[in-house]
C-alpha cells in the first residue's frame, strides 16, 4: 500500500488526514470540487508536511473524468470523505444529498472496480446508531432509527458497501464511524471552516471566542443528563485522522470487512465543552439556554476497545488539547481560510 487517493481531500477532516498520511509516507492523490472547500487547505497541507499533494479539481460524478484519475495514478486505496454533511440542510434538500452522497461512492466504486484498486476507508457516522438504547455503543449495537436523509446516505453507503464486499473476495471495506471531530492541527494553520452560521457545537464556540458572534447558543438543558445538556464523544481531529492511517496498516494484514467506531470513549457535556473552552482562550464566553433542536439526542459515547484490540489505534489527545488547538486555528484564522466575513452575516 504506497499510493492513496484522497475523495474529499481538501476538506476539514480529509485535509488532517493528508497531513498524517505524508507523515507516515504515504503518496497522497487528492480529488475535490471544492464544493465545501479551497485550494488555500490544500496549500497548508503542503507546507505543514513539507511535500506535494497531487490535486485535481474534479467532482466525483464525474465518472470519465475519475477514470482518467485513476488511469494517471493507479492508487493503491481509496479514502471517501467527499460528501454533503449538514443535517438540517439535508431535510431541506433530502434529493441533493442522496443524488450527492450516494452516486459520488457509487462512481468511486465501479472506478476502482475497473480499475483494479481493491481497498476503500468510508467515513460513516455515529448518526447509525440512532438515539442509543445505552452507552457506550459498541460496533455490535443495533443501528437505530435515523432522522434525516444525511444520515440516511450514512447508512445506505455501509449498506452498499457490504454488500460490495460480500461479493467480492478482493475487495476490503473499513468502515470508520465517526464521532464527534474536533479541533485543528496544533500547527494552527487548517482547522475545520464552516461557511455561514456554524451548525456544530465547537465551531460555534470558536466564533464566539474571537468576537465574531454574541453567545453560544445552548440547545436544551432538561436532557437526562449529569447538567441536562447533550453529552457527545469529543475526539481530536488529529487523532482521527491517525485513525485512517491505521485502518490502511489493518487492510495489509487483515482483509475484508471491518467496522470501527472512532471517538474517546467519554462524553462531555455542551457546558462542559464551553466551560473546557474558557480555559483554552483565558475569558469567559457569554451562553444563553435554547429550547431542543428538533432530532437531537441526549447522550451518544463510544467504547473504542475494538479499534484498539485490532488497529492498534486510541485517540490520545484530551477535551483540554481539542479547544486549545481549535482556539489556536480561530484566532489566527479568524474568518477561516477567507480574509474577511461580509459585517451583515455576523454576530448571531
Ligand atoms: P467537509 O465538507 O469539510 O469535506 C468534504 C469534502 O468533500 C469537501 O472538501 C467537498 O468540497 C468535497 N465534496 C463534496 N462533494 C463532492 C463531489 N461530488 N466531488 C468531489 N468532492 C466533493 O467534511 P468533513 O467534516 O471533512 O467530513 C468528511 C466526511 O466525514 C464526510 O463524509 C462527513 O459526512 C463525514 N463525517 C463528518 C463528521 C463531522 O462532524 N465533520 C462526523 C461524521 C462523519
Ligand atoms: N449544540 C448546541 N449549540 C449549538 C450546536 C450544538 O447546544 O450551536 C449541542 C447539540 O444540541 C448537541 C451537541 O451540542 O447536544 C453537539 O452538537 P453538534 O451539532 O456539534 O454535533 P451532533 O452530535 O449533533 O452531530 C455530529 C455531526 C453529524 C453526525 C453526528 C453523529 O455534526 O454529522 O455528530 O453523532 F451525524
Amino acid at each position: 500500500m504506497k499510493k492513496v487517493l484522497v475523495a474529499g481531500g481538501a476538506g476539514y477532516i480529509g485535509t488532517h488526514t493528508m497531513v498524517e498520511l505524508f507523515e507516515s509516507g504515504f503518496e497522497v492523490v487528492c480529488v475535490d470540487n471544492l464544493y465545501n472547500s479551497s485550494m488555500e487547505a490544500v496549500e497548508r497541507v503542503e507546507k505543514i508536511s513539507g511535500k506535494k499533494v497531487n490535486f485535481y479539481e474534479s467532482d466525483l460524478l464525474n465518472k470519465d473524468e475519475l477514470m482518467d484519475i485513476f488511469d494517471k495514478e493507479h492508487p493503491d486505496a481509496v479514502i471517501m470523505f467527499a460528501g454533503y454533511k449538514a443535517v438540517g440542510e439535508s431535510v431541506e434538500k433530502p434529493l441533493e444529498y442522496y443524488y450527492n452522497n450516494l452516486l459520488s461512492l457509487m462512481n468511486v466504486c465501479d472506478v476502482m472496480r475497473k480499475k483494479d484498486c481493491h481497498s476503500i476507508i468510508f467515513s460513516s457516522s455515529a448518526t447509525v446508531y440512532g438515539d442509543p438504547e445505552r452507552c457506550p455503543v459498541t460496533e455490535e449495537s443495533p443501528k437505530g432509527e435515523i432522522t434525516n436523509p444525511y444520515g440516511q446516505t450514512k447508512s445506505m453507503i455501509e449498506q452498499i458497501l457490504m454488500d460490495l464486499s460480500k461479493a467480492d473476495d478482493k475487495l476490503n471495506v473499513i468502515l470508520l464511524r465517526y464521532f464527534n471531530p474536533i479541533g485543528a492541527h496544533p500547527s494552527g494553520l487548517i482547522g475545520e471552516d464552516p461557511q455561514g452560521i456554524p451548525n456544530n457545537l465547537v465551531p460555534y464556540v470558536a466564533q464566539v471566542a474571537v468576537g465574531r458572534r454574541e453567545a453560544v447558543h445552548v440547545f436544551g438543558n432538561d436532557y437526562d443528563t449529569p447538567d441536562g445538556t447533550g453529552v457527545r464523544d469529543y475526539i481530536h481531529v488529529v487523532d482521527l485522522a491517525k485513525g485512517h492511517v491505521a485502518a490502511l496498516n489493518v487492510i495489509e494484514k487483515a482483509p475484508g470487512l471491518h467496522i470501527y467506531n472512532l471517538g474517546t470513549g467519554t462524553g462531555y457535556s455542551v457546558l462542559d465543552v464551553i466551560h473546557a473552552y474558557e480555559k483554552a482562550c483565558g475569558k469567559e464566553l457569554k451562553y444563553v439556554i435554547d429550547p431542543r433542536r428538533p432530532g437531537d439526542i441526549a447522550m451518544n459515547y463510544c467504547d473504542p476497545t475494538k479499534a484498539l484490540k485490532e488497529m492498534g489505534w486510541k485517540a490520545e489527545k484530551t477535551i483540554e488539547d481539542m479547544c486549545a488547538d481549535s482556539y489556536r486555528w480561530q484566532s489566527m484564522n479568524p474568518y477561516g481560510y477567507k480574509e474577511t466575513e461580509h459585517p451583515s452575516i455576523c454576530l448571531q
